[in-house]
């Protein structure tokens, strides 16, 4: 799998920061993840030159590889950076907007970092990103010190940072991306940052700041984090991205393969969609073999089974597959009865209206399914084929193509394009396992 691009964008900005050079392996060369080097390039000072280059053109700045490969291949070259840091306070002001494109993971994050940098920074998106709610990121930055302007509770975000304190704060709502946003602001703020997560989240931002040595503190549902502390450069490769390996679990399920992926990120907070396939039949194996920056990396095991049957996913469990829904909403058109995915609302805020483009596409290619309120409802009969455009959306593409893997007639995903976002090789990967997926002529 292609590096995980949560952990990518996180260790990039601690490699920025950090006093000394980093070395990073495994970065994903996806358009997300080349964004927020992008933009790291330009508010660091030592570092600039290497991150821009590899933002740029990731295949020339690889050590050790030409630019040859394409991105319909599925071996994904092996990407390595070296990111001079200067600490915290080596940033620099940025002479031009921070393009984040269509990555909203890195416009928290980074509005995040850029609260605690003594200057000021805008932050700007593609169109999907700058229609994303981002006052939930703005508020809590606002309330540790930074002035934070958005437009109209969207990007572009202006960000006068500087000068923050420490805040006792629950989150409104489950995010891995404010709560990671509120601790890199946290390691620049006087004092002590207290976050309370009404639900877990992902816990990557957490694991690196322990792993380096931050003083970070986790109990529960609550983290501390003491803010004024430099960090040691690193060097560590990026797990493979289990929710890319959440489309190929999905193919071997749906074409009954077995199959084993290896060197892939085994956080639990990223997992729980294995429980998912468990309750619908697909049994799965993981085997730790070793950790990075305290991330566990290894295999995942998928036996091929016996039919697949439909399930019920509790509004508890949507913060840990939020971006498998996509994914185990179209295998559930080709499960026994009916699935159904309770409060999926915070879904119609992601790349796209996921609710509606869901339920539009496996109708669009002869499935059943409807969203009832903020639930989303998928029938098991099948899909009779069909057109389906995945609105310029990673995950709807790639969901799409795979449920289309056992459609009873050839489906058309238009945009699928869209699969650079997050799993470049994407098409590369399922033809190696046999999958027949071509340009519509
Ligand atoms: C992410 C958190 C999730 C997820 C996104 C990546 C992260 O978003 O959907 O793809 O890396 O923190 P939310 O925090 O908005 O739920």
């Amino acid at each position: 799998m292609p590096g995980d691009k949560s952990i990518a964008h996180r260790w990039l900005i601690l490699a920025t920061t950090a006093r000394g050079t980093s070395r990073l392996l495994g970065l994903p060369p996806s358009l997300d993840v080349r964004s927020t080097a992008s933009c790291l390039a330009e508010v660091s000072g030592r570092g600039r030159p290497a991150l821009e280059a590899w933002a740029v053109n990731v295949w020339g700045a690889a050590e050790g590889h030409g630019s040859t490969w394409n991105p319909g291949d599925p071996q994904v070259p092996e990407q390595v950076l070296e990111v001079e840091g200067e600490g915290r306070s080596g940033l620099v002001e940025p002479s031009v907007d921070l393009d984040c494109g269509n990555s909203g993971t890195a416009m928290r994050l980074l509005a995040g970092m850029l609260a605690a940098a003594p200057f000021k920074s805008t932050l700007v998106g593609d169109r999907s990103l700058s229609a994303r709610p981002m006052e939930r990121v703005a508020v809590p930055l606002r309330e540790m010190g930074a002035a934070v302007r958005t437009t109209d509770g969207h990007a572009p975000i202006t960000i006068q940072g500087g000068d923050l304190h420490g805040i006792v704060t629950t989150l409104p709502l489950p995010s891995a991306q404010v709560k990671g946003a509120i601790l890199f602001a946290g390691l620049g703020a006087n004092g002590t940052t207290v976050v309370t997560e009404p639900v877990p989240t992902r816990d990557h931002t957490e694991r690196a700041f322990a792993a380096l040595g931050l003083p970070v503190h986790v109990e529960g549902s609550t983290i501390t984090v003491r803010g004024g502390s430099d960090h040691d450069p690193f060097e560590a490769t990026v797990p493979g991205d289990p929710s890319s390996a959440a489309f190929v679990v999905a193919a071997a399920a749906l074409s009954r393969t077995a199959l084993s992926i290896t060197g892939v990120g085994l956080n639990p907070s990223r997992l729980h969609y294995l429980e998912i396939l468990s309750r619908m039949g697909v049994r799965t194996r993981l085997t730790a073999e070793r950790e990075e920056l305290g991330e566990t990396v290894g295999e995942l095991w998928v036996a091929p089974d016996a039919e697949l049957v439909g399930t019920e996913v509790g509004a508890d469990e949507l913060p840990l597959v939020i971006d498998e829904v996509p994914i185990l909403a179209l295998l559930a058109t080709h499960a026994r009865g009916e699935t159904w995915f309770a409060d999926v609302g915070e879904l119609r805020v992601k790349e796209s209206d996921r609710l509606a483009g869901i339920a539009r596409g496996i109708v669009a290619l002869g499935g059943h399914a409807g969203a009832e309120g903020d639930d989303l409802v998928v029938s098991g009969l099948g899909l009779r084929g069909g057109v389906a455009d995945a609105q310029g959306d990673h995950r709807l593409a790639m969901a799409f193509a795979v449920a289309a893997l056992r459609a009873e007639a050839p489906c058309d995903v238009s945009g699928m394009e869209a699969a650079e976002i997050s799993f470049p090789g994407f098409l590369g990967v399922m033809r190696g396992l046999g999958a027949v997926m071509e340009p519509a002529s």
